[in-house]
């Protein structure tokens, strides 16, 4: 039946694949997930598909396959695990062979990719490991019931709900969990990977980064521990009051919201998906009834999690804390969640509540009738909110057209971009036509622009462009990014150019697209440097490479080039900002070139909108003939930024 195209995508072998498809009993693998009872022949559910009362939910072990008479979801073992884990078909496919005990070959694999392979599983089998011992010290020891599971019972975490999420206690001794792991035949590295222990070359030292937190565990997609945060008892406001798991192989932080494997099911449900800033926010919700509920868990939501919902449900609620600073944060970029065709509603919450406290005040039936009753549109929400601020200021007032306009004009769909204009144009009291009329505007603009990128794109990776830069603008630090791949990789090639048959080096393309924009450093020396790789690109010479600067005969350039090849903490800091995973990459050169460039870029265009709004902010009533064109200019930076912030690959929200 399954020939071999699917061997090709999943590389699980047709042998394979038609055994595991054999054994698959339809009822033993639906009956993981939901309870079903005899019929006749059949068997008979609650659909996990649709909200329902009474089960239309049918399985027919006869004929292997599965079929809602509700809503009409139908299929095999393997469409169900697919469907109900939102999982790809070669990852359901191992999820039934394990539920069989089938052994699974892929592809062969080359021997660094089994390393590879061999350490992320350890970096998980420690994790779990992690988790349990958290656990069993929470309930079973006498530190963890009188410190930890009474905190947890004070808060009111039913005990369900503490085993549900797998809370835990991370014993006060320094060393408890380097001690146990090791003792358990676990080595050490792998908890240091994680970063659950820290080792301290200077004294030879190990101890526990969480020692004498309240544990929670934060799980993939696919219910793996992969990280925890971990909360202090203690009231002392030097000691930070959640401390999480660093990077590693297996935990990035901006690819994965708190609680998403908890509320899967129920988001798909709902079909909607809530959003809320932190671990308890999250475990109180559910506690209460609301299971569709995930966490940020910090301040910013990334491009990588609003794919994640988007997996899931396009309906995305986002409540928040009463105080009103929350919610300016909140309005910053989120225009960019509404580009990804998301339909964004906000729930504000009463003053000094957070959904925690508020959901304990409410009690079940009362939260999920509070929100429905009490979401409001974001573009609603946000033009109301400005509203407030703007109280007869025709400056203000023409800035916020221009903001609510810049939103619209993100969203795709034509059709709810009209609701959206008719629902603006009588707030804010402006003709329809207009506000058409400011949309057509940045939309040609963007599609100039994307034309162009399609021409460009043949060869090599373009950046999205920057306007003409004015003198005074650069940042120290994101010159000193570049000039660290410039220093370091400069005379490595990058791109082939398949006409022409020559590659291009690293400082030829970063040269090139700097140019393009005409940006330069501002920092002086730094500039003397672009200039001889410039010139050397000019005059067609050999790029120059760092030995060369090192050993330069101006001393200032050679003292600074030892001083820059080494990535600092400075550097390391600014390239992880965005959300970028990793070390300062000096592999991956393809990759990390175009990323930094556009980041410096990105850079450059937040300090160029921010210079406009400082001038339209300064705008004297005098000279309010000018505003109509500063507000132009802010509305093409703003869409720069849209269409860069695509490029940096991250998109910052709250
Ligand atoms: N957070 C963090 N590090 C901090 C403070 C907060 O990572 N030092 C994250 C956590 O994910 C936290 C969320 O931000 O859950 C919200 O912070 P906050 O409102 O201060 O914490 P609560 O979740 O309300 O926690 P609690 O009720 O236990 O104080
Ligand atoms: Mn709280």
């Amino acid at each position: 039946m399954y020939g071999n195209i699917i061997f090709q995508f999943n590389m699980i072998d047709p042998v394979t694949t038609q055994k595991i498809h054999d054994a698959a009993k339809v009822v033993e693998v639906v009956e993981d997930f939901i309870t079903l009872k005899k019929r006749g022949a059949n068997f008979l559910g609650l659909c996990p598909f649709h909200n329902e009362k009474t089960p239309s939910f049918t399985v027919s072990p006869a004929k292997g396959i599965f079929k809602c008479f509700g809503c009409g979801e139908s299929g095999n073992s393997v469409g169900f695990v697919m469907k109900h884990e939102k999982i790809s078909y070669p990852e359901a496919l191992k999820y039934i062979a394990k539920k069989y005990n089938i052994e699974v070959v892929e592809k062969e694999r080359t021997p660094e990719e089994i390393i590879q392979q061999k350490e992320r599983e350890s970096l998980f089998i420690v994790s779990e490991y992690a988790k349990n011992f958290f656990q069993k010290s929470l309930h079973n020891t006498d530190e963890g019931k009188t410190i930890a599971l009474s905190y947890f019972r004070e808060r009111g975490f039913r005990d369900d709900i503490i085993k549900k999420f797998e809370l835990g206690w991370s014993p006060k001794k320094r060393d408890a969990i380097s001690e146990a792991g090791v003792k358990a035949g676990y080595k050490s590295q792998f908890f240091e990977k994680v970063g659950l222990v820290i080792y301290k070359q200077e004294t030879n030292y190990r101890f526990d980064r969480f020692a004498g937190r309240v544990m929670f565990p934060i799980h993939s997609l696919a219910g793996k521990v992969i990280g925890f945060g971990g909360r202090t008892l203690v009231t002392d406001k030097k000691i930070a009051k959640y401390l999480n798991s660093p990077e590693s192989e297996i935990y990035h932080k901006s690819n994965i919201l708190y609680g998403i494997y908890q509320a899967k099911s129920d988001i798909v449900k709902k079909d909607k998906c809530i959003m809320v800033e932190g671990y308890t926010d999250v475990i109180s919700m559910h506690q209460n009834g609301v299971e569709n509920v995930v966490a940020s868990s910090g301040t910013s939501l990334t491009q990588n999690q609003i794919q994640l919902v988007k997996r899931f449900t396009k309906n995305l609620t986002i409540i928040y804390d009463g105080d009103s600073a929350g919610i300016k944060a909140s309005l910053r970029g989120i225009d960019l969640v509404l580009a990804e065709e998301m339909i964004v509603r906000v729930v504000p919450l009463p003053d000094g509540e957070d959904p925690d406290s508020f959901s304990r005040k409410l009690g079940s039936s009362e939260l999920e009738k509070y929100i429905s009753e009490h979401e409001i549109d974001f573009i609603k929400f946000k033009t109301d909110l400005l509203l407030e601020d703007v109280a007869g200021d025709p400056v203000k007032r023409a800035q916020l057209v221009t903001n609510i306009v810049g939103s619209i004009s993100v969203i795709p769909s034509t059709i709810l971009r009209a609701e959206y204009i008719k629902e603006t144009s009588k707030i804010l009291d402006v003709k329809e036509e207009t506000l058409y009329s400011e949309i057509r505007k940045i939309l040609s603009n963007r599609v100039v622009y994307k034309n162009k990128q399609q021409e460009h794109n043949k060869h090599k990776v373009n950046t999205p462009p920057v306007p003409d830069v004015s003198s005074n603008i650069f940042s120290e630090p994101y010159e000193r990014l570049v000039l660290y791949f410039l220093l370091n990789h400069g005379e490595k090639d990058l791109f082939h150019d398949d006409e022409t048959g020559i590659n291009q080096t690293v400082a030829q393309y970063i040269i090139s697209e700097l140019k393009n924009d005409n940006l330069e450093f501002k920092n002086l020396l730094y500039s003397k440097i672009f200039s001889e790789y410039d010139y050397c690109i000019e005059n067609q010479l050999e790029t120059p490479d760092i030995n060369y600067f090192l050993n330069h005969k101006n001393p200032q350039i050679s003292s600074l080039t030892a001083n820059i090849v080494a990535p600092d903490t400075e550097l390391s800091k600014i390239w992880k900002k965005r959300g970028a995973t990793v070390e300062m990459p000096d592999d991956r050169l393809h990759e990390s070139v175009p990323e930094v460039v556009v980041r410096f870029k990105f850079k450059i265009l937040e300090l160029m909108i921010e210079e406009v709004d400082k001038e339209i902010m300064n705008l004297k009533p005098e000279n309010y003939d000018s505003l109509k064109e500063l507000l132009d200019k802010k509305m093409m930076l703003d869409n720069h930024k849209i269409l860069m912030t695509k490029e940096v690959g991250e998109r910052v929200m709250i």
